[in-house]
């Protein structure tokens, strides 16, 4: 009887330690498809034409995007040690190996967001902050992140 109680707790203790590591994974890969929402599903539609300007939708956007941007070295601080049920995309180990450096690829994102905050005006203007704000993101999935499948 005591030693069936002790292996519950045991299988109790191990299944809240999975759920806490896929809390992480799951807040992490939130984060990654907010940012998307804006950039791709806002910026980037508008500057292909797909859905119309609107300079207010543009500017809440970036705003968005420089908000959450900024909280990656936090929401990036541990490990989940696993990957969001059935993902496409994952984490490198790498990034607990180089946090330091991990952590270096989030102001250039910022910068770039900063640099064109204000200053769009029209598609065109809108064609260019995408393109220089993506390449920074890019910096960082190239080492980064892992396609699952
Ligand atoms: C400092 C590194 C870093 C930066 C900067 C970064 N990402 Fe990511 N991103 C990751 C990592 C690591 C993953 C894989 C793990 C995950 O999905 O949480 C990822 C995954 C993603 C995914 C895939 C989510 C999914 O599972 O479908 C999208 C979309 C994404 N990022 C968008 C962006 C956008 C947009 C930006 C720029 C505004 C950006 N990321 C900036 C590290 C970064």
């Amino acid at each position: 009887m005591i030693r069936g109680v002790v292996v519950a707790g045991v299988l109790l203790i191990g299944a809240g330690a999975v759920m806490a590591q896929q809390d992480v994974a799951v807040k992490q890969d939130n984060l990654m498809r907010a940012q998307a929402k804006q950039l791709y599903n806002v910026i980037l539609k508008t500057a292909k034409g797909e859905i119309p300007y609107d300079q207010k939708s543009i500017d809440a956007a970036l705003a968005q995007l420089e908000q959450d941007v900024s909280t990656i070295p936090t929401v990036f601080a541990t490990n989940p040690k696993e990957d969001v049920v059935n993902a496409t995309y994952g984490s490198s180990q790498k990034i607990w190996k180089n946090k330091a450096d991990f952590d270096s690829r989030v102001p250039p994102v910022k910068k770039a967001i900063a640099d064109v905050k204000g200053k769009v005006k029209d598609v065109a203007s809108l064609k260019l902050a995408y393109e220089s704000i993506n390449s920074k993101c890019t910096d960082c999935h190239e080492t980064y992140r892992l396609k699952l499948k």
